[in-house]
This record gives structure tokens, sequence and C-alpha cells, in this order.
């Protein structure tokens, strides 16, 4: 369809956007959803340098660490067997994410959540009892599920009950619980470790049926979303429920554009052969990039590894331990900058400084580093002040990261898609976040053992490549109703042309302006 950029067409829709006590309770409580994905983050690492885990489950990784003493210090940590139950999570993730892409959007978006919180329920009890290797990586393989389907369903969830002014704000709720969760696993394994008699980590790996409890349950109490009452055909339950969510009886205008994305979203029987069409190459596009650029920025080298990495460039055991429960601080109050900022500055300002922080972060820390081991890394060791550097930088870099592409990489996407493909871009999302967190945890050691300090050039890099693809490619999105969105993609210079006029509904809509 041709036209795009030079037609100049807005939506233009004025909804309510107050804050209701009841649209907050219900964004605090599935927001919750984040704790267990967080709890995961933060908690293998601990757990898998613990040496009681390790004599019982990998007694062949820790005689191998035991002996690498005298190897070089960017290749002391390096094994892959180990990795690779950190990361086993992901990949469950993964795959469980297209299957909770059909629970959402067939059964509602509060059933995805609570089989999340369910199944990451019986994962944490299997854990904590985990006997022999097979029990404790199907007890990974039932976490990650469970964070598939809470990670497929929550953001949408946010997206689809805020109103569009708070959207960004409460969508962030999300991103915040996250790092609770890693926050609270840190602080965890901090106290087990010190546990006599080699249990610690069993407390570590049952605590996580805490926040995998509290979704569930939570999820129960949970009323579904407008948007996904109408999509399966609950029109009155949905009007009513957007009243009250809304505050207001003044809600038609609002009902009457959800009611349009849902009869469009109906006629779609196929959402994943219809994401592939050239109208919907903007959303898929992001759906792709934006979750790939978020983990090339290297945060969860820093999440997952922290200790390791603190302990790689020269910091006693303890102090590492600390320097990473200072990063999870860090990670957790910088991300009310972005709650506080991102309906007013916006999306794309959040993301630029971020990105621009982060890379002038890293080339620093990648600097201090190499300066210290060159090359060979051979182990010296860092003055009190040199090391209050590296974690310095290390915190600036990682708050950057808190307030930009840590909640946008969950935001944007949730918000972007027309409701006919929102779950399947959203399982796409959540699936291309878990294969490079999975690629990350899986590589970084060997990573860090061959490229050295460079791996700190390396993701600067990609955060230079992602900075200047968001200047040029991503519109803004603040306090643009969710079914409005196509307007935004439509006005865009490059993304406009993709977008043929009927999927604007013109005629169905009013108050829209055509300028020649
Ligand atoms: C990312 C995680 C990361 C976390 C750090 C999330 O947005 O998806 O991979 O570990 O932020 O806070």
């Amino acid at each position: 369809m041709a036209g795009g950029a030079a037609v100049n067409v807005s939506g233009g829709k004025e909804y309510s956007g107050k804050m209701t006590n009841f649209v907050f309770l219900t964004c605090l409580v599935a927001a919750t959803g984040g704790l267990i994905f967080g709890y995961d983050i933060g908690i293998s690492g601990g757990v898998t340098s613990m040496e009681s885990f390790l004599l019982k489950f990998f007694p062949s990784v820790y005689r191998l660490q035991e002996k690498s003493d005298s190897t070089s210090e960017y290749c002391k940590f390096n094994s892959e067997m180990l990795t690779l139950f950190t990361s086993s999570l992901y990949l469950a993730a993964l795959v469980a994410s297209f299957f909770a892409s059909t629970v959402t959007r067939v059964f509602g978006r509060k059933w995805s959540m609570f089989y999340g919180g369910l199944t990451f329920l019986v994962g944490a009890a299997l854990n904590g009892a985990a006997e022999n290797l097979l029990m404790l990586i199907l007890g990974r393989i039932l976490l990650g599920i469970g964070v598939g389907f809470a990670n497929q369903s929550v953001p949408l969830y946010l997206s689809e009950m805020a109103p569009a002014k708070l959207r960004g704000m409460l969508n962030i709720g999300f991103q915040l619980m996250i790092t609770i969760g890693i926050l609270a696993a840190n602080l965890i394994n901090y106290w087990t470790a010190q546990i006599k008699g080699g249990w610690g980590w069993r407390i570590s790996l049952v605590l996580a049926a805490v926040p995998g409890g509290i979704i569930a349950v939570g999820a129960l109490v949970l009323p579904d979303t407008p948007n996904s009452l109408i999509e399966r055909g609950h029109e009155e339950a949905a009007k009513t429920m957007l009243r009250k969510v809304r505050g207001t009886e003044e809600v038609e205008e609002e009902f009457r554009d959800l009611v349009i994305a849902s009869n469009d979203s109906r006629a779609v029987k196929h959402p994943w052969q219809n994401i592939l069409q050239r109208r919907y190459r903007p959303q898929l596009t992001m759906a792709v990039l934006i979750p790939f650029f978020q983990q090339v920025t290297g945060i969860n080298v820093i999440m997952f590894y922290a200790p390791v990495l603190f302990k790689t460039v020269g910091f006693g055991n303890q102090a590492a331990l600390m320097s990473s429960v200072i990063t999870g601080v860090v990670n957790m109050v910088a991300t009310f900058v972005s709650i506080i900022s991102v309906d007013k500055l916006g999306r794309r300002a959040l993301f630029l400084e971020g990105g621009v922080q982060m890379l002038i972060c890293q080339i620093i820390v990648g600097i201090l580093v190499g300066v210290k081991f060159g090359v060979t890394g051979a182990e010296t060791e860092l003055s009190k002040g040199y090391a209050a550097l590296v974690v310095f930088f290390i915190c600036l870099y990682v708050s950057a990261f808190a307030w930009s592409w840590g909640p946008l990489g969950w935001l944007v996407p949730s918000e972007i898609f027309p409701l006919e493909i929102r779950s399947a871009g959203q399982s796409i999302n959540v699936s291309v976040n878990m294969f490079f967190t999975f690629i990350i945890a899986q590589v970084f050691l060997n990573m860090l053992c061959h490229m050295k300090f460079g791996l700190f050039f390396f993701f600067g890099g990609w955060v230079l490549v992602m900075t200047t693809f968001i200047s040029f490619f991503l519109p803004e999105t603040k306090n643009v109703p969710i079914e409005e969105m196509v307007f935004v993609w439509k006005n865009h210079w490059f993304w406009g042309k993709f977008i043929p006029n009927e999927a604007l509904h013109i005629e169905s809509r009013t108050a829209i302006a055509a300028a020649p």
C-alpha cells in the first residue's frame, strides 16, 4: 500500500487518564509476576558458587575449579556444564511462551499468570528437595515454564489495564518487581552461603516458592482486562470492567475502539501467519530487535556473574558478594527514575540517554580492567581505590540500564502490537529475550576467557548500534492509547509506508485528521 509517511493522521483521542485505586491495585498484583523472573536471575549465580551444591551435583566441576587456581584470572571460572544448569531455565521459558500465547489469547491474561505461578511453585519445591541432577533439572524446567507464562502475560495485562497516560509507569511495575526479585535473591544467597552444614542452597532454591505463590494467588483474584474480555466475546462485562478501571461512566469512545480492535482480532484465525504480513513488519521488527538489543547491552553478565566478575577483577570473597548486593540495590532504586519520567519525557529520551551513559561506562570499565590485567590476565592485587572506581562505573552502567533498556525492553513491545497479533507478538518478544539470555549465560565465561577486557568493548559496540537504531527507527509511544498505536506507525518517516490505509479504520473512527 502506498501513501505512508505523506498521510498525516492521528487518533487524537482523549480517554480518561485517572489513576484509580482499582487500576493501581490490579497492576500492583499483576506486576508481582516479575518477582519470579527476578528471583531466578539473582539466585543461580550464588547457588552455583556454593561448594556443597557443586559437590553434590557437579563434583567434576568442583574439582576443576579447585585445580584451576593457577590459570589466567580471566579463565578460572569457565565451565560449560554449570552454565548449562543456569541457562536451561531460559530455554524452557522460550518454548513455554509459545503455549502461553494461546492461553493468553483464548482463556485470558489472568490464566496465563496463574499457570505461570503454579508451575513455578512446583518447580521450586522440586528444586529445594532435589536429591539428584534429574530432580534439579526438572525443577529448573518447571521454573522456566512459569517464567515463560508470566513474562508473556504480565506486560500485556499491565499495558491493557493502564490508562494511556500512565501506561509507562504502571507497566514498569513489572520491571521493578524483577529488580526486587533479583535483590531478594542476592541477599538470600548472601545469608544461606554462610549456613554451616551445606544445605543453604536448598533454602535459596525452595524460597522461590514465595514469589510463585504470590502471583498464583494474585492471579486468581485479578479481573481480566477489558480488551481480553471483548476479544473473548464478553462485551457487557468488558464495559463494566472498563468503567471500573477508569473510574468513570464516560468510556464510550475507548470502548468503541476496543470493539473495533477486537473485530479485527476475531477475523484473524492464524495470528502466527498474520504477523508475517507486510503491514506488521514494523512491530515484528521491534519484537525481535528490542529483546535482542536488551540482552546484548551485557546487563546479565552483571546480574548472573557479578560475584564472579568482581572476583575476577581482584576482589576478595566477601567484597565480591557485597558488591553484587550494591549493584542489586542500584538496579532497583534507579528503576524509579523511569517510573517517574517515562510518561513525561517519553520512551525515546530514556533509551537515548541510557544508551549514551552505558556506552561511556563500558569504555571506562574496559580501560580500567585492561590497564590492570592486560591481555595475559596475570594475578594482580587491586588497590581499594581502584576497585571502588570499577564498582562505581559498573553502578553507573547498571543505573542507566535500569531506567532505559531494562523497563523499556518489556514496556515498548507490550504496547505496540494491534490486538490481533498482540499475544503472538509478545511471545516472540519473550522467546527472543530468553534465547539471548540463554546465549549470554552460556557463553559469557568463555568470552571473558578469550576476549578478556575486550568484552566490555564488545557489548559497548552493541550499545552504540542499538542507540543509533532507536534514534532513527523507534517512534515515540508515550500517552498514545494502545488500540490507536497504528497511527504512530503510519506517521513514522520509515515505517509509514508499511501501513495500509485500511488498517486505520478511517471510516469507523472519529477525530481523524487527514492532511494532504
Ligand atoms: C531483563 C533481564 C535482566 C533484568 C535486570 C530485565 O529487564 O530482561 O534479563 O536481568 O532486567 O534488572
